[in-house]
């Protein structure tokens, strides 16, 4: 299902916006190349906001830092890059209508 998280005008400084969509907290990045991939606002490792740490873009892509413990997670994938994270966090598909911010969150 499709829910409307965002405009692009909410994204800050470092790249980054939050929402909810449905009762899924979501951050959006925003990417050199001006793509969006959005990921589940959670780290896996504690119930710690992913959107509080810090976003680095690296190449096509980048990382986000929890800032709670040091785990890194890729923003494309979700996939965890290092401790204290053994399993990755989920990645969601993001669509922009305009200047709308669209996440498709899995039934
Ligand atoms: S809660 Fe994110 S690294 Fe521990």
């Amino acid at each position: 299902v499709e829910y409307e998280i965002g405009r692009l005008d909410q994204i800050d400084n470092q790249g980054m916006c939050t929402g909810t969509a449905d009762s899924v907290e979501v951050v959006v990045f925003r990417l050199d190349d001006g793509r969006l991939v959005a990921l589940e606002d959670r780290c896996s490792h504690a119930d710690i906001k992913l959107s509080e740490g810090t976003f680095e873009r690296e190449g096509a892509g980048g990382t986000i830092e929890c800032f709670a413990h040091g785990a890194k997670f890729d923003v494309c994938s979700g996939r965890h890059l290092c401790m204290p994270a053994v399993t990755p966090v989920k990645a969601f598909s993001v669509r922009l209508d305009g200047d709308r911010i669209f996440v498709t969150i899995p039934e």
